[in-house]
C-alpha cells in the first residue's frame, strides 16, 4: 500500500508545495507553510476518478425550468433577516466571520433561539465551548427555555450521522468551523484542508437535506477567515460581524450573498442581555453629537470644528455618520496620518487634491481622521464630507450643525454626483437637518429634493467648499509651515 505523501499547504492562501519553505512563494506570507498528510489512495470504497468503472456521468438540462423562488425562513431578528436578503434560504450555508470575542456566538445563539421560539427546529453544535458555558449564556440572554437542541461535538462524521437522519433540524449552527475535523484527513483541526474538508461536508448536508447551516469562522490577524478565503467561495452567504472593541455597536455586513444584495448591513447594540437590534442607526450614530454641540456652546458659543455629517448609504439603507478630523502642525519632519474607519489611500488623495487644486496647505500637517461610532465606510461618496471635516479643522471654522454633506471628489477637484441622492436627503430631512452640501445634479431631478424642507447647496468644485468654510474676517489660515516658523525664536 502506498505511503501517505507529505505536502505543505500555506495557511494564508492555500497554496500547496511539495517541500517546506519559510516563506510561501504564492502569497509571500512568512511561516505559513504547514505539513498536511494526504493519502495517495482514495478512501475505502472509492475507485480513482480517472477509472471508467462506476462513473455515472451527469445529466444536462435546459436553462429554463420549473423553479419557484427559494422558500425563506425568518429568524425573527429583523436585522439579520434583512442582511440575508429577507430571510434564510433552505439548503444554503451562511458563513459568519469576525474577530474572536466580537459576539458571533451570541448572535447565532440568539438567532437559533428566536427561530426555535417561532416553531423552527434549531440545533446548536459547539466545538469551542462546553455545554455549561452555552447554557449560562442562554440563561443570560433570557432564551434558556426555547427548544434549541444543543450538542458539543467536533467530529463532522458524528454531526452528519446525527443530522442526516429523518428528524433533522432545519437550522444548524456550527460554532466554529475551525474546531471541526474530518477523520479522513490527517491534518490538525483548523488547518486549511480540515476547514475546507469539513465545510464541504456540511455544505453537502445543507443541500441534501434542505437545511440552513450557519458556520461560525474566526478571522485571523491578517483579517482573513482562517482556512483562508477558500470558505468564502464555497458558501452561499458570507456575513462579517464587525465593530470597534471599545464601542457598543456591532455591524453585520453581507459581503457575498447568492440570495440577496451585498453591502447590506444590520446594526446591533451590545447589552448585558445580548445583542439588541437598532432599527434607526442614524439617530444612534449621531446621538453623541447633540451632546457635544451643547457642551461646546458653553465655551464662548463656539461650535466644534473638524466635524461633518456624512449622509451615506449602506446597502439599501441610508445611514448618517459623523466624520471627524484633526489637523495639527507636524512637530517632526514627516507628518503623521492616522485613519479609523476609512480608507487611508483615499484620504491621501483628498489631501493632495486640497493642496494642488485649492491652494491649501493641508498635507504638511499631522492629520487624524475618524468615523464616529466605530463604523467603517467604504463609499467614495464620503469624499466631500471628509474634505469638509479637514478644511473645517484647518480653518477652524465649523460646518453648520444642521448640514449634511456627500459627494465624490475627482482628481481635478470636481465634485461628482453619487447614487441614491434622494434617499440620503430624505434620511437627513427626517433627522432634522435643514441644509445639504451636495454635488450639482446633471439632470432634471435637481429640485425634487427641496420638497423635504432641506435646502441643497450645490457644490461643483472643491474650491467652493473651501470658500464656504473660509475663516471669519480678521483671521487668517496659517499653513503649517508659517506656524512652525513663527513658533521658532
Ligand atoms: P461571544 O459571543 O462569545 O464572541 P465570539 O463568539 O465572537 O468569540 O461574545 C464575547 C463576549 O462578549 C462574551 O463574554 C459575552 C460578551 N457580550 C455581551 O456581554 N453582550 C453582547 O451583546 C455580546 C454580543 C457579547
Ligand atoms: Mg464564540
Amino acid at each position: 500500500m502506498p505511503q501517505p505523501q507529505p505536502r505543505f499547504a500555506c495557511q494564508q492562501c492555500g497554496a500547496l508545495a511539495p517541500k517546506w519553505a519559510g516563506r510561501c512563494e504564492a502569497c509571500g506570507g512568512w511561516n505559513s507553510m504547514v505539513e498536511e498528510l494526504q493519502r495517495a489512495v482514495p478512501p475505502k470504497g472509492l475507485v480513482p476518478v480517472s477509472s471508467r468503472r462506476g462513473n455515472r456521468g451527469i445529466d444536462f438540462v435546459a436553462l429554463r425550468g420549473e423553479t419557484a423562488g427559494p422558500p425563506r425562513r425568518l429568524t425573527g431578528i429583523a436585522e439579520l433577516d434583512r442582511v440575508c436578503g429577507g430571510g434564510l434560504v433552505a439548503g444554503s450555508t451562511i458563513l459568519v466571520g469576525g474577530d474572536p470575542g466580537i459576539g458571533k456566538s451570541t448572535l447565532v445563539l440568539q438567532a437559533a433561539a428566536s427561530l426555535a421560539a417561532r416553531g423552527g427546529a434549531a440545533a446548536y453544535i459547539t466545538g469551542e465551548e462546553a455545554i455549561d458555558q452555552i447554557r449560562l449564556r442562554a440563561e443570560r440572554l433570557g432564551v434558556a427555555d426555547t427548544p434549541v437542541r444543543l450538542a458539543a461535538a467536533s467530529s463532522v462524521r458524528d454531526i452528519l450521522a446525527a443530522l442526516d437522519g429523518a428528524q433533522a433540524a432545519e437550522f444548524v449552527v456550527i460554532d466554529s468551523i475551525q474546531t471541526m475535523y474530518l477523520d479522513t484527513l490527517d491534518s490538525a483541526p483548523g488547518t486549511v484542508s480540515q476547514v475546507r474538508g469539513a465545510a464541504q461536508e456540511l455544505i453537502g448536508l445543507a443541500k441534501r437535506r434542505g437545511l440552513v447551516v450557519v458556520l461560525v469562522g474566526h478571522v485571523t490577524k491578517e483579517g482573513l477567515i482562517a482556512g483562508p478565503r477558500v470558505l468564502e467561495h464555497m458558501v452561499d452567504t458570507v456575513l462579517y460581524f464587525e465593530g470597534e472593541r471599545g464601542h457598543q455597536f456591532r455591524i453585520l455586513r453581507a459581503v457575498k450573498n447568492r440570495f440577496g444584495a451585498t453591502d447590506e448591513i444590520g446594526v446591533f447594540e451590545m447589552s448585558d442581555r445580548g445583542l439588541v437590534e437598532v432599527p434607526n442607526p442614524s439617530a444612534l450614530f449621531l446621538a453623541d453629537r447633540a451632546g457635544a454641540d451643547a457642551e461646546s456652546g458653553e465655551e464662548g458659543g463656539g461650535k466644534i470644528t473638524g466635524a461633518a455629517v456624512f449622509a451615506g448609504i449602506e446597502g439599501t439603507r441610508p445611514l448618517l455618520v459623523e466624520v471627524q478630523a484633526l489637523v495639527a502642525p507636524a512637530p517632526l519632519g514627516t507628518p503623521r496620518r492616522a485613519v479609523v474607519g476609512w480608507d487611508a489611500t483615499r484620504l491621501a488623495m483628498i489631501i493632495a487634491v486640497l493642496d494642488a487644486r485649492c491652494g491649501l496647505s493641508v498635507g504638511a500637517n499631522d492629520i487624524y481622521l475618524n468615523i464616529a461610532g466605530g463604523l467603517r465606510i467604504v463609499e467614495p461618496a464620503a469624499d466631500l464630507a471628509v474634505a469638509a471635516a479637514l478644511v473645517s479643522a484647518l480653518t477652524d471654522t465649523p460646518v453648520p450643525g444642521d448640514t449634511v454633506v456627500f459627494g465624490e471628489i475627482g482628481l481635478s477637484g470636481r465634485v461628482r454626483p453619487v447614487a441614491h441622492a434622494e434617499a440620503r436627503l430624505k434620511e437627513a430631512a427626517k433627522l432634522g437637518f435643514t441644509e445639504a452640501w451636495v454635488p450639482v445634479r446633471p439632470s432634471r431631478s435637481a429640485k425634487a429634493s427641496s420638497g423635504d424642507g432641506l435646502a441643497p447647496v450645490p457644490i461643483s468644485h472643491l474650491s467652493e467648499l473651501v470658500a464656504l468654510l473660509s475663516p471669519p474676517p480678521g483671521r487668517r489660515i496659517q499653513p503649517a509651515g508659517t506656524r512652525r516658523l513663527a513658533a521658532a525664536p
